[in-house]
């Protein structure tokens, strides 16, 4: 028998070897729908890129003001058996970026390979893998979580982690200069494309400097989320707000409930990106900022970045627990449709798409199992 994989990372193989050889599948939710992803939704320069990194807990994305996050970025976290840190790009196979700020620079650049250096926005997805042996916060807790899940399996037999983050560009009322008139539909449209999948879990990040009846992230959310089971607030800039004002109407759930708390955040603000403040050093900070501040010291605990990774873990990991047996409904009807097409082709021996099949029907019994086993 086949080494044990996690849960995911053989959901991703037998999703990739489904995929070669056409569906099977069949029509409805895939397995790969099955699995959350989690994707930033707000305003322009209301701190997307900057939340996604810090829940990373790694510095790879341009940030600033103005419209810097032209395409969509798709990320997929990893986790490696050992080694350090490096990042791929599907547009660039085979190229291992060890040096993160070469990831923020191919970004960069990658986006205007498509829309030139103009503030033109593409649907086109950049695509990037970061694998880590371990500190990607994130990666680490499904780790976490997937051994809980397998208590019986050893960590070191089998685990590949892997969780899809979106960064998607902020939401505008007005074209500027050199953008089409279209743009604000244009973008409202892709971003709306990511978050309306019932599988996208959305980080909603409003800046607590503006009014919060006026964010773009609460409208969007709730269009898509009426329940809100899946959208989490992000309050930002709390550093910023006029002095005399704090934003504990909206953190304590007075202003806009919503089903989950908001997590208040302080990113980098311009002045420390431009003096390249690490991410070490910027959580420090944001942590000192809340156990010392006169108005929200008495919920430091749940503020800041580590904390939302945190709240995004358990709920990743409720997410996963309700979806099992729609999982293993989809891999018993797998397992159904292969068998069905093995007896159509005949015996596998000798035959390339029948050894294959066989294989993938293999990987969908031993998923079966291992669920079954640990079900209880
Ligand atoms: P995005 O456009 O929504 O992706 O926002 P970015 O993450 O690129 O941030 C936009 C600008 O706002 C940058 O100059 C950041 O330094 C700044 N910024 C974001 N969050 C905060 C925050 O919590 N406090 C401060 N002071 N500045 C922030
Ligand atoms: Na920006
Ligand atoms: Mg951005």
């Amino acid at each position: 028998m086949a080494t044990m994989e996690s849960l995911i990372g053989l959901v991703n193989r037998i999703q990739r070897a489904c995929t070669v050889l056409g569906d099977h599948g069949g029509e409805g939710m895939s397995l790969w729908e099955a699995l959350p992803s989690v994707a930033v939704v707000g305003g322009q320069s209301s701190g997307k890129s900057s939340v996604l990194e810090s829940v990373v807990g790694r510095d790879f994305l341009p940030r600033g003001s103005g419209i810097v996050t032209r395409r969509p970025l798709v990320l997929q976290l990893h986790k490696t058996e050992g080694g350090t840190d490096y990042a791929e790009f599907l547009h660039a196979p085979r190229k291992k970026f060890a040096d993160f700020a070469a990831v923020r620079k191919e970004i960069a650049d990658e986006t205007d390979r498509i829309t030139g250096q103009t503030k033109q926005i593409s649907n086109i997805p950049i695509q990037l893998s970061i694998y880590s042996p371990n500190g990607l916060s994130l990666a680490f807790a499904f780790l976490l979580l997937a051994s809980r899940l397998f208590p019986l399996l050893d960590e070191n037999d089998f685990f590949f982690v892997n969780l899809t983050l979106i960064d998607l560009p902020g939401l505008t009322k007005v074209a500027v200069d050199g953008q089409p008139e279209s743009i604000v539909q244009d973008i409202e449209m892709m971003v709306r494309s990511y978050v309306e999948k019932p599988n996208c879990i959305i980080l909603a990040i409003s800046p607590a400097n503006q009014d919060i009846a006026t964010s773009d992230a609460i409208k969007l959310a709730r269009e898509v989320d009426a329940t809100g089971e899946r959208t989490f607030g992000v309050l930002t800039k709390l550093d910023l707000m006029d002095k005399g004002t704090n934003a504990l109407d909206v953190i304590e759930g007075r202003s806009y409930r919503l089903v989950y708390p908001w997590v208040g955040i302080v990113n980098r603000s311009q002045a420390d990106i431009n003096k390249n403040v690490d991410m070490i050093a910027a959580r420090q900070k944001e942590r000192e900022y809340f156990e010392s501040s006169p108005e929200y010291g008495h919920l430091s605990h749940k503020m800041g970045a580590e904390y939302l990774a945190k709240l995004l873990s358990q709920h990743l990991e409720k997410v996963i627990r309700q979806r099992i047996p729609s999982i293993i409904a989809l891999i018993n009807k797998t397992i159904d449709e292969l068998n069905a097409e093995l007896d159509r082709i005949g015996t596998p021996v000798g035959v390339d798409g029948g050894a294959q099949l066989y294989t993938i029907l293999e990987m969908c019994r031993a998923f079966d199992r291992i669920f079954k086993e640990h079900l209880d």
